[in-house]
């Protein structure tokens, strides 16, 4: 029997206080439950904007310039992220334990560079569990006649695991071939994405970026893609959050910069601040004296 004796009444009731119906500030989530809302606010906590850091490349590339050793280049610049895009094998033997900032994993495989697209396999959810992952990420290739409907299948299959434990599947969308890298293209790369259950959509920016996210039921982050000079690539940045991006997942674009540090805060003035290309260049260069 519990112990009574000097049992505190039950009086505070802030009668004149009725609970909060709390808002949910992220796109198209507002009807998932706790775990996953839980999740997505890890990565999109602060404002409903993410910088990203992806650093997966490996997965397919091999040691890419600027992730030879990324204890060296990558675990420096996570406390400037708001999410690491990594995959389960650099988590489990580069990057601290100790880390709390947000991971999305990388959750499918299959091919390198070195030969074609070919059969992606989906990671199993209870991998990212373990890993206390906040997002998986899953390859989509619309538009590439051989894998489009298996990888659309992986997909779907890990948002069905997902959902069982709470986790959020990015669709990371991987331009078909046959496909102009155009707004037409991403409209339908990102709805499908979208439709099948994903709750975060990477693709590129292009022009007419407005119509993607606009037709986008879920926030769209962009990848930065190959290395470009820094303005360009913080202009970019702009670009797509003045097109309502919810963020940038960007790997090259930092880790190549001739100063990363500086470059992910200068990005993440932009993402954050709404600052403009020139002024983020301007900190960019005096971060990097
Ligand atoms: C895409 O599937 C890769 O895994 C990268 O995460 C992605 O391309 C973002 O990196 P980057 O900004 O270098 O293109």
């Amino acid at each position: 029997m519990a112990d009574m004796d000097n049992f505190k009444e039950a009086e505070t009731f802030g009668l004149n206080t009725p609970q909060k119906t709390i808002g949910f500030p992220i796109k198209g989530a507002s009807n998932l439950d706790w775990g996953m809302k839980n999740r997505l606010s890890r990565i999109f906590g602060k404002d409903g904007k993410s910088l990203m850091l992806a650093c997966d490349h490996g997965f397919i590339m091999g040691p890419t310039g600027g992730i030879e050793r990324i204890d060296l280049s990558i675990v420096p610049l996570m406390k400037y992220a708001d999410c690491l895009m990594c995959t389960r094998g650099v988590l489990r033997s580069v990057i601290p334990p100790t880390n709390t900032t947000p991971i999305c994993l990388r959750s499918d495989a299959g091919s390198s560079v070195l030969t074609e697209l070919n059969d992606n396999v989906m990671m199993a959810v209870e991998d990212a569990v373990r890993l206390n992952a906040s997002c998986m990420a899953m390859m989509v290739a619309l538009g590439d006649e051989r894998y489009e409907g298996k990888t659309v299948a992986n997909l779907f299959r890990t948002v069905d695991a997902g959902q069982k434990y709470g986790i959020p599947v990015m669709g990371v969308t991987a331009v078909g071939k046959q496909m102009a890298r155009d707004a037409r293209y991403f409209r339908l790369a990102a709805r499908v994405c979208a439709e099948n259950g994903a709750n975060i959509v990477k693709t590129y920016y292009t022009e007419g970026f407005d119509t993607v996210v606009a037709s986008c039921p879920v926030p769209i982050v962009i990848a930065g893609g190959k290395k470009l000079p820094e303005r360009d690539a913080l202009e970019l940045a702009y670009r797509a959050m003045n097109d309502g991006a919810a963020g940038v997942d960007m790997g090259r674009n930092v880790f190549q910069s001739t100063n990363p540090a500086a470059m992910i805060r200068a990005v993440g003035a932009v993402i954050h601040k709404n600052l403009k290309p020139d002024a983020a260049y301007e900190m960019f260069q005096d971060l990097s004296k």
